[in-house]
């Protein structure tokens, strides 16, 4: 497995790659990664004859008080993680290689980056889209692998990869969870350990919305009630949203009906970290 830090090094490796027949998986991440990640370099490692990860914490997509300069980095592990997932090759550019220059050109996507995330983060989608749009250009044609567990960001890429044209095909794989089902994020580090143990609670109120579901409940509204309510009874939770929307657009929902696939999401404050989770379900 290489490691190259520059674009030129980077995409000539694809090039070539692509040039000589083999196919690319691309698995963009920030880092430190867990085994969310790890499952989608494996996938891409089964479907691809070539998979490359790239490592880059964005600056573009955190705001102002965000948590860029604390953000956990750590290559030497992410490395081994790699190797063991049968990645052949790692970009990892530093900040002045991605953005030499102020940036001037921003990438967003309307609608379906405006809502849940994107009223507590306004500038983070955009920040997203154009690093991903970035990197697709870099890439080249590939798979390119992101993780469910950003739900609205995996609609995000999807949108921009249709809209631009990118030769992307755009494979959501599915969250990686804890025993007690919190779902796996390079942002856990921060909990402490009651917060540890009070974090499952959003899963645990997402299956509730599910179950509601598939008992009957047609009402978006009191679904996401449901679930608003449980994750507002934890004392250590600070409830963002909780939301029933439809899978595909994300536009929100009022009557469910008999076959519609629909995706709850869910966002809340659990000291330092801001934890997000969705479960999807096919209404009966
Ligand atoms: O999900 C992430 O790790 C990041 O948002 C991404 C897609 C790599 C863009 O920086």
């Amino acid at each position: 497995m290489d490691v190259v830090d520059t674009i030129v090094a980077f995409r000539s490796r694809l090039d070539d790659a692509r040039h000589h027949g083999r196919h690319v998986g691309l698995v963009p991440t920030m880092g430190y990664l867990h085994e969310g990640h790890v499952s989608h370099m494996r996938r891409s490692a089964t479907e691809n004859d070539l998979t490359a990860v790239t490592i880059f914490v964005n600056p573009l997509q955190f705001g102002a008080n965000e948590d860029l300069a604390s953000y956990p980095r750590d290559l030497g592990r992410d490395a081994k993680l790699c190797e063991g997932a049968g990645v052949d090759l790692i970009f990892a550019p530093p900040v002045e290689e991605m953005y030499p220059e102020p940036m001037l050109t921003t990438v967003s996507v309307d609608e379906v980056s405006q809502r849940m995330e994107g009223r507590a983060r306004p500038t983070h989608f955009a920040g997203v889209a154009t690093v991903v749009s970035k990197l697709f250009n870099i890439a080249g044609p590939c798979r390119a692998y992101f993780g469910e567990k950003d739900y609205q960001q995996l609609a995000v890429v999807r949108k921009l990869a249709r809209d631009l044209s990118f030769p992307v095909e755009v494979i959501g794989g599915p969250t990686v969870r804890e025993l007690d089902g919190l779902a796996m994020s390079s942002r856990n580090v921060y909990l402490t350990g009651d917060e540890r143990a009070a974090a499952p609670v959003l899963h645990r109120a997402l299956q509730a919305g599910v179950a509601s579901i598939l008992s009957g409940e047609r009402s978006a509204a009191a679904v996401a009630e449901l679930v608003a309510g449980i994750i507002a009874a934890e004392p250590l939770a600070e409830l963002d949203y909780a939301e029933v929307v439809d899978a595909d657009t994300l536009a929100p929902l009022d009557r469910l009906h008999t076959g519609q696939e629909v995706r709850l999401l869910a966002a809340a404050q659990l000291g330092r970290p801001r934890l997000l989770d969705n479960l999807g379900v096919r209404v009966r």
